[in-house]
């Protein structure tokens, strides 16, 4: 099906954005290298849905986040970065529905959500285009 091109150029670190892709918001978002290092410091074996942020993200760009803003729980869309300021108890997302809390790595911490947000298949054009599908 359709895949999108998103300019990246404009999202500065610590900023994101929500876009939409086959009618799903997509949220992007470029860590800081605070935010980096601390999901990083996260031991994956510790996480109910056990993932390095090395995992979620492409080599080399390890700070742009590329997930769906859908919660794995019952499908709402959680706040955070591209859905208004409430980064949750994470640094994350946060999921008003039932609670669920996100880290900022989109990995789920807390709550009855069972994964972590889904990362799409998604591709760099260049360093400041990705192609989302
Ligand atoms: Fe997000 Fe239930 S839909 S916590």
């Amino acid at each position: 099906l359709a895949s999108i091109e998103v300019d990246i150029s404009k999202i500065e670190s610590g900023m994101g954005i929500k876009t939409s892709w086959r009618k799903q918001p997509v949220f992007i978002r470029n860590l800081t290298p605070a935010e980096v290092a601390s999901a990083n410091k996260v031991p994956a074996s510790s996480l109910r849905d056990p993932q390095t942020l090395a995992e979620r993200t492409k080599e080399g760009k390890q700070n742009w986040l590329v997930q769906l803003g859908v919660c794995t729980h019952l499908g709402c869309i959680p706040l955070g970065i591209g859905e208004g300021e409430n980064k949750g108890p994470f640094n994350g997302y946060f999921c008003p529905c039932h609670g669920s809390a996100y880290d900022e790595a989109g990995r789920i911490r807390q709550g009855p959500a069972p994964k972590n947000l889904v990362v799409p298949d998604y591709a760099f054009k260049s360093d400041t285009v990705i192609q989302i599908g």
